[in-house]
């Protein structure tokens, strides 16, 4: 079956995973991901590197539109199949590029790019310190196991990121923030500094671009933006130390209930707007997705800098009160002098630097 994407047309089989005529048997393709894919070109065409490194590449899709986008493009896959079909994909495109049947791994620890992309099937920790020493410039990660990030599955989230996840009401963003703890951790390692500058968590992927810079000084200034996250599940009242000498705090100051502490979390900022916003601007009309990625990074460009965001219609499940609409509540928040922004991980939900108590006089 033949796909057209961001301009480029590759053969891909079927059906993920399944059965298919021809040598792309079993090779995985995600039409779901093509916003993500979208994203990363956008990223590409943003910035001002010159090789990239899919390292996963399966169909060799990604390979295919950075390549097209003027990148010069090495690609991996431990599936022969896989290789075959991005040799395949890239030659149909007249497009050059490096394809090899290769552990992307021994790859990394062998080879540099400006611009390292990890595509894994699940959790990128396996990869993540061969692709810090391997990335130049920016490291793009893509994760699906968000169940063991937003601490649905607790001990596969521990053992995983060496972090303690909690299933909050703001999971995508507690798996978000686990994700880029363990990422800039693995970085300080190397005395790398990573330094995320765009970010999203869209249909239970989460997905960031980290800009590399080499030094010990800058590595330990990333790890001062790592700590602890306190949250109370019965009125959502939550805090955060950007620490690595952990403080739970026992009780509730708001309701007296019992909290849940999380960390080390990233608690610095997940994007940088003016960087999202080049980016959006970078996104073609002709992008399958145009419309929905721009969208999403718009939202994503005027997000605080918060660590957590709340959703409003738990807030008023809790206050036995029918939620209001978010314009207004958001107004609500700003007359009182506070900073407030809707988010991208849903409708309903915002970020504020008021606490629970500022937020209920506020809207009352
Ligand atoms: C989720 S798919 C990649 C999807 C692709 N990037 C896309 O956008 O459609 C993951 C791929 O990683 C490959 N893979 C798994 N372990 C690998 C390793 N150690 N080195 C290189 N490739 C690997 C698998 O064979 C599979 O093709
Ligand atoms: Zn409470």
């Amino acid at each position: 079956m033949e796909v057209s994407e961001g301009g480029v047309t590759v053969a891909v089989p079927e059906e993920r995973h399944g059965a298919s005529e021809g040598s792309g048997d079993g090779v995985f393709y995600n039409p779901v991901q093509e916003l993500n894919r979208d994203v990363t070109v956008g990223v590409l065409r943003a910035v001002d590197c010159d090789s990239y490194l899919d390292a996963m590449t399966a169909s060799g899709v990604r390979a295919v539109r950075a390549a097209d986008a003027g990148y010069d493009v090495t690609a991996c896959d431990v599936d022969e199949d896989a290789v075959a079909l991005a040799r395949r994909n890239l030659e149909r495109n007249g497009l050059d590029g490096e394809v090899h049947h290769r552990d992307v791994n021994a790859h990394m620890h062998e080879h540099y790019h400006d611009v390292v992309d990890l595509d894994p099937f699940g959790t990128p920790v396996p990869f993540a310190d061969a692709a810090v020493r391997s990335g130049r410039e920016y490291l793009c990660v893509t994760a699906t196991d968000t169940a063991p990030l937003c601490g649905a599955h607790f001990e596969s989230g521990v053992r995983s990121y060496g972090a303690v996840p909690r299933n909050t009401e703001f999971h995508a963003e507690m798996g978000l923030r686990v994700l880029l703890s363990a990422l800039v951790r693995t970085a300080a390692r190397y005395d790398v500094a990573a330094r995320p500058v765009l970010s999203h968590v869209s249909s239970h992927y989460v997905r960031t671009y980290l800009r590399l810079e080499s030094g010990a000084r800058a590595a330990d200034r990333r790890i001062e933006e790592l700590g602890y996250l306190d949250h109370c599940q019965r009125c959502l009242w939550r805090d955060h130390e950007a620490t690595l000498v952990a403080d739970p705090v026992e009780e509730c100051p708001n309701c007296g209930g019992s909290t849940w502490t999380a960390g080390p979390v990233w608690l610095g900022p997940a994007h940088d707007a003016g960087f999202v916003r080049e980016v959006a601007a970078a996104i073609p009309d002709g992008f399958g997705t145009a419309a929905e990625s721009r969208g999403l990074l718009e939202t994503v460009a005027d997000e605080l800098h918060e660590p957590t965001h709340y959703d409003q219609h738990r807030l008023y499940e809790r206050w036995n009160e029918p939620a209001t609409a978010m314009d207004g509540f958001l107004a609500a928040l700003r007359a009182a002098g506070f900073d407030a922004s809707r988010t991208h991980y849903g409708g309903t939900t915002f970020k504020t630097n008021a606490d629970v108590a500022a937020i209920r006089e506020a809207v009352d």
